[in-house]
């Protein structure tokens, strides 16, 4: 069975509006999120890429000043946008609302301790950091929807989102009952109280209601994306070598469980024949033998999801000008 391209991929999703970009680490994936919005801007198509990595990696590659400034328009290409969100900054902000949150929570159910701890165990977890940038993402695919056309995430964290769709539904149920507990709570206090007006309408205030409610829905719609195959594709990168096949493998499996869309595999790094046989050191040798077994192992473990072939080049992908050249074999290069 032979794989769609990505193109016929593309073709064959009319309302597809999300990408994302998974795989091991420097395979690719900054290439490919950028490659694929090349693909789109130069069909007219209004794109969006945005990258949550701590690293300026957008910035790099494209050559211009993107980390931390927003969503920025890209140099040279029309159509096109990019947002590299400080993440780190994020995360203190988030550190700052959830110490809110869990005073306010004491404060509330009357508990009489000290948050400080609370807040120290909460903080310091490291699926905080998670959250907050699955929160992160979440913002910018709910604010950035209506504006752009294509939005592609360059997503280090594909891994963490995975997790926490999983979490997602005991996230759900504690969310939900914080509502209802809360609302249990709050109608009590205008059952009690003497001055029912003032207290109706501090109850219509009340921000911790307000706040829970904002992130269940968010929650809701974030996933409800995530899950719509017509919408939204993971993209996984690999190259011909053992661990990063064994990675996306394991990505697969996971999206899968969790019923998020795989949008194929893209196979970066490929050394093309004539380039082997014209260079007879020992090294292309051995290089050229290993990636023709590492290619097996592709087609027979991920063949029907190959949608894109990448060559490996001559120098690392830079700018605009070498986005294009990504773009232009991802959807004609071809491993002899
Ligand atoms: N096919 C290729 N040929 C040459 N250099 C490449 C190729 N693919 C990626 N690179 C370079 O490898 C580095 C890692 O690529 P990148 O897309 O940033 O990986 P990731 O985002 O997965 O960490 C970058 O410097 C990039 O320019
Ligand atoms: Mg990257």
């Amino acid at each position: 069975m032979t794989a769609p391209t990505f193109k016929e991929f593309v073709e064959k999703h009319p309302s597809i509006k999300f990408f994302f970009t998974g795989g091991k680490g420097g395979v690719g994936k900054t290439i490919s999120a950028a490659a694929i919005g090349h693909y789109f801007a130069t069909q007219g198509k209004k794109t969006l890429v945005a990258s949550l990595n701590p690293v300026h990696s957008l910035t790099s590659l494209y050559g211009q000043d993107i980390w931390g400034r927003g969503v920025q328009k890209i140099e040279g290409l029309e159509n096109l946008w990019a947002v590299e969100v400080d993440i780190k900054k994020k995360i203190e902000v988030y550190r700052e609302q959830l110490t809110e949150r869990i005073t306010s929570f004491l404060k509330w159910a009357d508990i009489p301790v000290d948050p400080a701890s609370f807040i120290e165990i909460a903080a310091t977890n490291p699926a905080f950091e998670e959250s907050a940038q699955f929160d992160t993402m979440t913002d910018i695919m709910l604010e950035k929807e209506e504006n752009y056309d294509i939005i592609i995430f360059d997503c280090a964290a594909v891994a963490n989102a995975i997790r926490l769709l999983g979490l997602s539904k005991i996230y759900d149920l504690w969310l939900g009952r914080m509502i209802e507990s809360r609302k249990e709570a709050l109608s009590l206090r205008v059952k009690l109280s003497f001055r029912k007006d003032k207290i109706k309408e501090e109850v219509e205030k009340d921000p911790m209601m307000a706040d829970l409610l904002r992130q269940h829905e968010k929650m809701q719609k974030a996933k409800a994306i995530l899950n719509d195959a017509e919408k939204t594709a993971f993209i996984f990168v690999t190259i011909p070598l053992a661990l990063p096949i064994a990675v996306v493998e394991r990505f697969i499996k996971m999206v899968r469980a969790f019923d998020i869309p795989v949008g194929g595999v893209f196979v970066n790094r490929i050394i093309p024949r004539a380039v082997a046989e014209a260079d007879a050191t020992e090294y292309m040798k051995n290089s050229f033998k290993q990636q023709d077994r590492y290619m097996d192992m592709i087609h027979n473990q991920l063949g029907d999801l190959v949608s894109a072939y990448i060559p490996l080049y001559s120098t690392e992908v830079l700018g605009v000008d070498g986005i294009a050249k990504v773009c232009e074999d991802m959807q004609k290069f071809k491993p002899d």
